[in-house]
């Protein structure tokens, strides 16, 4: 399988990927890494890996059609077959959706629907969960829809939230399981393994 990963950020789950990739667990290959943004961490660490890695963002683009065309004939050009959103902070254009129909996966630092939706990521998402009281945070690996933070979940892994946490030490280890689900969730989809119905998703044993 063909993956590319797109990440606005650090690039921390495009280095578990990577890791997992190295290690055989995961049977993948990184065609791409695609960010908007120049200076994520997350190209640097494409490129230091000679990972084809590009900076393609909209505002670069007279309309939303001309962008997605440019991303889909960049996607063609590497034989990408799935795509991994780690840390991107853009929404993705309708067209790519359309044409990665449940091909397309993000991983969130909460269990959705819970403090989802637009302004939840980073660390307002942990911020959100230590104002709300809850006792029980996680991660969330969703198939991407046209709405945001919205599509089918695959696989939810829970995170306690303690009583001397705070949005740093909570997004630590809560970042901890993501670096080791995201890798399986997308060994499941190399394999084979996932079955979506409807508005449900799941992993096949
Ligand atoms: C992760 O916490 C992920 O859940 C969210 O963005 C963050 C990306 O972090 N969507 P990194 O760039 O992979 O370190």
């Amino acid at each position: 399988m063909n993956v590319a990963v797109f990440a606005s950020g650090r690039g921390s789950n495009l280095n578990a990927i990577i890791e997992a990739i190295r290690k055989g667990v995961l049977p993948a290959h990184l065609s791409l890494v695609v960010s908007n943004n120049a200076s994520a961490g997350a190209l640097e660490l494409a490129r230091s890996h000679n990972i084809p890695a590009v900076r393609i963002r909209q505002n670069d683009f007279s309309s939303e059609e001309a962008f997605s065309e440019e991303l889909l004939s960049c996607l063609a050009r590497h034989e990408v077959e799935f795509i991994a959103l780690a840390g991107y902070m853009k929404k993705i254009p309708p067209q790519i959706i359309g044409r990665f129909r449940n091909k397309i996966t993000n991983i969130h630092p909460a269990l959705l629907p819970a403090f989802g939706g637009p302004g939840m990521y980073g660390m307002h998402v942990h911020e959100a969960v230590l104002r709300a009281g809850v006792k029980i945070t996680g991660v969330t690996v969703h198939l991407v829809d046209e709405e945001y933070d919205h599509g089918p979940i695959v696989l939810q892994r829970p995170v306690e939230v303690a009583p001397y946490d705070d949005p740093v030490s909570l997004a630590a280890r809560v970042q901890a399981v993501e670096h080791e689900v995201y890798p399986l969730v997308l060994k499941a989809f190399a394999e084979g393994r996932v079955t979506v119905k409807g508005a449900r998703a799941w992993i096949e044993p």
